[in-house]
């Protein structure tokens, strides 16, 4: 199966390609399954509705097995880019599982808990662990990724629900 790992944030100087490419790399030792990053950044996505739509969003997140989204908190909420990238699509994410890898000040939860709720209207089923990253600790002055080893079993065991998911899923689409 192909799954994407999503990073939602957009501005200058983020620090979501470095927790997908660590994501990535515990990922890809998944024999027999495909992880890709998929950066909204990239897509240049309108605000919905406020011009011609990117299609080639929709193709993407179509061709897609499942999803991990790298998620970020900014102002106790995810980041507006995210919330666009998820409203800009619809059939396209019907009946898929996800998992959640979020960080902020205290773990990006709250920008987490945001998205479960979004996905529940795209027919998105969000898996239970949501490994969460410290800015304070998991990161050297805000900017560096340093993750601690002991958050690896938490994203493989997000790895495991998320695969067991969307085997199951693969069965009704
Ligand atoms: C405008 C703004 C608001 C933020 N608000 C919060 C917040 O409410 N809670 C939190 O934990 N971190 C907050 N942060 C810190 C971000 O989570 C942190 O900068 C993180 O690296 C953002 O993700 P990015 O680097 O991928 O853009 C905020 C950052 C910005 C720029």
């Amino acid at each position: 199966m192909k799954f994407g790992i999503i990073l939602g944030s957009t501005r200058e100087g983020r620090v979501s390609p470095q927790v997908g490419a660590y994501i990535k790399e515990i990922a890809d030792k998944r024999e027999g399954h495909e992880f890709e990053i998929v950066d909204v950044a990239e897509y240049n996505l309108p605000f919905m509705g406020t011009a011609t739509p990117n299609t080639k969003w929709n193709e993407k997140i179509n061709e897609l097995d499942g999803y991990i989204f790298v998620a970020q908190e900014y102002n106790h909420g995810m980041a507006a880019s995210m919330k666009n990238a998820i409203d800009s699509a619809r059939d396209e994410w019907f009946n898929k599982a996800a998992g959640i890898v979020s960080y902020g000040s205290a773990g990006g939860v709250r920008a987490s808990e945001q998205i479960r709720l979004v996905l529940g209207e795209q027919k998105v089923a969000d898996v239970r662990t949501n490994p969460a990253f410290n800015l304070f600790t998991d990161f050297e002055n805000f900017t560096t990724f340093k993750p601690g080893e002991h958050m690896e079993p938490g994203i493989n065991d997000m790895l495991d629900e998320l695969i067991l998911w969307s085997e199951a899923f693969k069965t009704i689409r």
